[in-house]
């Protein structure tokens, strides 16, 4: 038996990690025919799937007994490991089913069964729900922030109980308690959605809170996104002015009899302590309001209002599809400044979103405020103008006689300072504990390299992607905004895809896109839409609204969710009708009301001249880019005739884009770095035209001195397109560029997050204009995916979404010596890891079992290549492995490989590139190296009367003025000896 068979022989599966809908055993949950995932380990090679046999039950019980099974698949002939369909009958509502899998590997051998999982269902029609809508009975002033409400009843259990559920939602947000403890560790319930048609509830287990005899709940509503401050024009109450609260708990008692205690008019209501709370004002509480024991037994509520039955929808009912918001980790505070202005600021180390927990001691009365910024000003006093209406401001009343412990309930900060005013004694560093709140969602990807900015920018986009994935992906966690921009989510959501898996999360957004999508097929600005509520027609911008089309597609891509794809088909074609009907006959897109390249860099220097892409173009544009993705989709989802129809609608796009943007020789109507990016980046260009577009956009990257031009639109397809299309080296000088506007520029800066500009704080110090002026804003973290798919090599095949097959390609370059990134997929963890050190490149790559890669050596010959040591054709799990030109391609299975060679290509690669004929005349002047390199080949430099100014040119830029003396080979000869200092 040779090696390789050896190998296999060994790879017996092991399936685990098991998933429904994305969920480790949900509850509560309203999918029909929800999906089933597993991964599977082995210790061999070449691990894969051949068939797989689920089974169901209605107990752990019925899975082990013959003939206890509600379904059985049977053995099913498939590599197919995720997202499998239950086929069973109708599931009911609030029933739990077990499920456990097996699978075969290559040589038909079965695994043994999984551990079983689970999965139970919420409560699926409206006529589930038993309880009635109940309202506070309270004389409340909406115009304003009013106190909290708290709701209670009692109630008796008599006898055993086997199982209890609550089934919870509000107009508003609430916090549950049962017998005086909190239910369930989620914030910021039910979540945001488009109220009006969604509205979620979650599903609590509750068994072992219940007691026998008397039982009491108490719930406390807050404003939330329902009737809070909402949106930039100081509005409130725009989903309605009155918070109401659904309850359902659902007992089933061991002898087997069931009891329902729903919200009903036998409810209480008084407000307490809360006497404000807000998204962005934040919270006022007095302590000496607390109803000690409120939400038990035995509390007196005969001086509490009643509450009144509403009629409210339940019909719109869903249960979440995305994770909740949690309490995610913990910050201590770095240090306390006393600033000139005479604050007392706790400075937490990080601009982080969620609130502090205030620990304090001292009288009853006494009033603690906690302000809250991002940033310092130039003097070191808190700065709170970019926060623009948001108060950020927690006020604490003590009610005294011992240490008290506090955190906000419905609201949150984004921040780094906290300014402390009021606090009784000597506040330390104890007294403040930064909680950070988002999103659940599971922490994907990590990477990492050899340099420590390019590391702290990566820690910036996750931080970035922490603060702004609260529910919905919003803007920007600080200001009165926080809203769910299109947008941004467009541009950063494949950078987040590897850092978290978002599928789950953005399965629910997309939702409420296509559910606010208006009935002409135009998507809002923002998802929820509150801008159409408070300003009328706010849809339709192109690039904003694209996300209808390229979220869902991008979750196909990184979690092989077809599902997606189906769900929101309709929405997507239905964009895509909007921008026809705009553009009408001629396919130009020339109407409406759009954003363009959103913060693009300005300059009224003729050399950097300020980089406005044309609109109509970048419109145009997207509505071939969008139409592309849905003619794709189409085809996916076996529509053909839809794909044939898109397909000819995108060939007139593209015609249409040539005739009116593109010269005969590929320049761009708007000769912009954002304009080549979207032609090449969207394929718009016919491929004579190509090379042209691509050195046009080199030539402007570094005219600019290895600057970036571009705003939310460009960015984030700037450095792909240029590495794609030959100008890797420039794309990497980009990214090591440390002066404004750069990605590390904010980074040197200080940032502990992205900013929204790339000149927050100017180089002077001084701020950008405090009406738009966020530090943490993730749009232009949109830099990350790069950093995976390009410099660490992490892509997925198209054809084989989820990273069924990955393609491995890592591109060394910009002086790293070492790189790794990780990703958890949806198969297991895909790593590529890289270190380069004396022209030796060395790539250890990790492949989960069930799939399969394609990995690309760059300037690598086939005889040099060894593979974990031994010549590279011979090794075991290698499928194939040829040469391709200059690279050397590796086929393999699952499993780790590492591959190494040595390549005189690699030359001077690990040092990072410091000067060359892009960089200033200045700067070139200022190193001794750089001089004598200069005088070699300009020994006049020094005497002409025109250096002075000159300069801040390059020498690229000095040649047009002297070209008989800086010709082209002189240029090349010179950079090639300056990339040597
Ligand atoms: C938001 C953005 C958004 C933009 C629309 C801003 O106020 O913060 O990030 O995309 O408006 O151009």
């Amino acid at each position: 038996m040779n090696t390789i068979e050896n190998h296999l022989q060994h790879a017996t599966l092991s399936p685990s990690h098991l998933r429904c809908e994305y969920k480790e055993n949900p509850i509560g949950i309203d999918v029909l025919k929800p999906r089933l995932s597993w991964q599977m380990t082995s210790p061999g090679r070449g691990a894969k799937q051949t068939a797989y046999q689920i089974v169901v039950a209605g107990s752990p019980a019925g899975l082990e007994a013959a003939g206890g099974h509600l379904w059985d698949s049977g053995k099913v002939s498939s590599g197919e490991s995720i997202h499998r369909p239950y086929e069973g009958p109708p599931l009911a509502s609030s029933q739990r089913y077990y499920w456990k899998v097996r699978v075969w590997d290559g040589d038909d051998q079965p695994s043994a069964w999984s551990e079983p999982a689970f999965w139970e269902m919420g409560l699926l029609s409206p006529a589930d729900w038993q309880a009635a809508w109940i309202q506070p009975d309270l004389e409340e002033d909406t115009s304003v922030s009013p106190p909290c409400p708290m709701l209670r009843t009692t109630f008796a259990v008599d006898g055993g109980v086997k199982s209890a559920r609550a089934y919870v939602t509000c107009l508003g947000l609430y916090e549950l308690a049962l017998n005086g403890q909190r239910v369930g560790d989620e914030v910021f319930t039910p979540g945001w959605t488009s109220y009006d048609t969604r509205l979620q509830y979650q599903t609590y287990d509750v068994t072992a809170l219940l007691r026998r005899g008397e039982n009491a709940i108490g719930v406390t509503l807050g404003d939330g996104w329902y009737r809070g401050y909402l949106g930039f024009s100081g509005q409130r109450n725009l989903y309605g002015e009155k918070l109401a609260l659904l309850l359902q708990l659902q007992i089933v008692y061991e002898d087997g009899r069931r009891q329902v205690v729903g919200t009903d008019e036998s409810w209480k209501a008084a407000t307490g302590p809360i006497l404000k709370s807000d998204i962005y004002n934040g919270e006022h509480y007095d302590a000496r309001l607390e109803k000690s024991g409120w939400s038990q037994i035995n509390y007196d509520d005969s001086d509490w209002s009643g509450v009144q039955v509403i009629d409210h929808r339940k019909d719109i009912l869903v249960a979440p599809m995305g994770p909740p918001v949690r309490k995610i980790e913990e910050i201590r505070p770095l240090e306390i400044i006393h600033t000139p202005a005479g604050e007392t600021v706790f400075d937490m180390g990080q601009n982080m979103v969620g609130w502090v927990r205030l620990k304090v001691q001292g009288e009853m009365g006494t009033v603690v405020t906690l302000r809250h910024a991002e940033v310092l000003d130039q003097q070191g006093n808190l700065y709170t103008a970019n926060l623009r209406s948001a108060e950020q401001t927690v006020q604490y009343i003590l009610k005294g006689g011992g240490e008290e412990v506090y955190e906000p309930h419905f609201t949150f900060q984004g921040f780094r300072y906290v300014a402390v005013e009021g606090y009784p004694g000597q506040p330390t560093l104890d007294s403040l504990t930064g909680v950070v709140i988002h999103s659940d969602t599971p922490p994907a990807g990590h990477f990492e390299c050899s340099n420590p900015l390019l590391n702290q920018l990566q820690h910036n986009i996750v931080w970035g992607q922490k603060g702004n994935f609260l529910d919905v992906p919003t803007d920007c966690p600080q200001r009165d905004e926080r809203l769910g921009w299109t947008g941004d989510a467009h541009v950063f959501i494949r950078t987040a895809c590897f850092n978290m898996d978002v599928a789950a999360f953005f399965t629910k957004w997309l939702r409420d896109l296509a559910a606010d999508q208006r009935e002409d097929g135009s998507i809002p600005h923002v998802i929820p839409d509150v801008l159409g509520r408070s300003s009328g027609g706010a849809t339709g911008s192109t690039a904003w609204a694209d996300a209808g089309v390229i979220c869902p597609w991008t979750i196909y891509l990184c979690y092989g969710d077809r599902r997606i794809l189906e769900a929101q088909y309709e929405s997507m074609t239905a964009w895509i009708g909007t921008m026809q009907a705009q553009s009408g006959e001629n396919h130009l897109w020339q109407k409406g009301f759009h954003f363009g390249d959103w913060l693009s860099v300005g300059s009224s220097s003729p050399l950097f001249p300020a980089a406005v892409t044309d609109i109509d173009l970048i419109a145009t544009a997207f509505f071939a880019y969008s139409t592309s993705i849905v003619q794709q989709t189409a085809r996916i989802l076996g529509k053909d005739d839809d794909a044939e129809k898109y397909g000819a609608l995108l060939a007139k796009i593209k015609e249409a884009f040539r005739q009116e943007f593109v010269t005969e020789n590929g320049r761009l109507a708007s000769n912009t770095q954002t304009a080549y990016v979207l032609a090449l980046m969207f394929d718009l260009l016919p491929e004579d035209q190509r090379p042209e577009a691509a050195r046009r956009l080199a030539a402007d990257v570094r005219k600019r001195g290895d600057h970036l031009s571009t705003g939310f639109v460009g960015a984030s397809y700037l450095c792909p397109v240029l590495s794609r299309f030959g100008y890797l080296d420039v794309a990497y000088d980009l990214l090591n560029q440390d002066t404004y506007p750069s990605w590390l520029y904010p980074v040197k800066q200080g940032a502990t997050t992205i900013w929204e500009r790339w000149d927050g704080i100017k180089p002077d110090g001084e701020f950008q204009d405090e009406g738009m002026n966020s530090f943490n804003h993730y749009a232009y973290g949109a830099i990350g995916e790069w950093l995976y798919q390009v410099v660490a090599g992490l892509e997925v095949d198209p054809e084989a979404p989820g990273y069924k097959h990955s393609l491995i390609q890592p591109q060394p370059g910009g002086g790293l010596t070492s790189v790794r990134a990780t990703l958890n997929s949806m198969y297991g963890q895909v790593v590529s890891a890289w270190e380069l050190a004396e022209e030796r490149f060395k790539l250890a790559v990790t492949v989960p079992a069930n799939t399969r890669a394609t990995v690309r050596l760059p300037a690598a010959s086939l005889e040099q290549v060894t593979e974990s040591g031994g010549a590279l054709p011979n090794t075991a799990g290698i499928e194939r492995a040829y040469q391709d030109g200059d690279d050397v391609v590796v086929e393999v299975g699952s499993g780790q490989f590492e591959f190494a060679y040595s390549s005189d290509r690699f030359k001077g690669l690990e040092k990072p590139r410091k000067l060359s004929i892009h960089t200033p005349l200045q700067t070139l002047l200022e190193s001794e190296g750089a001089k004598a390199v200069l005088a070699k080949y300009l020994p006049d430099l020094s005497d002409s009367p025109m250096l002075s100014q000159a300069m801040g040119f390059s020498l690229v830029q000095i040649s047009t003025f002297i070209p008989h003396l800086l010709t082209d080979e002189v240029l090349q000869a010179l950079d090639k000896e300056l990339a040597q200092l």
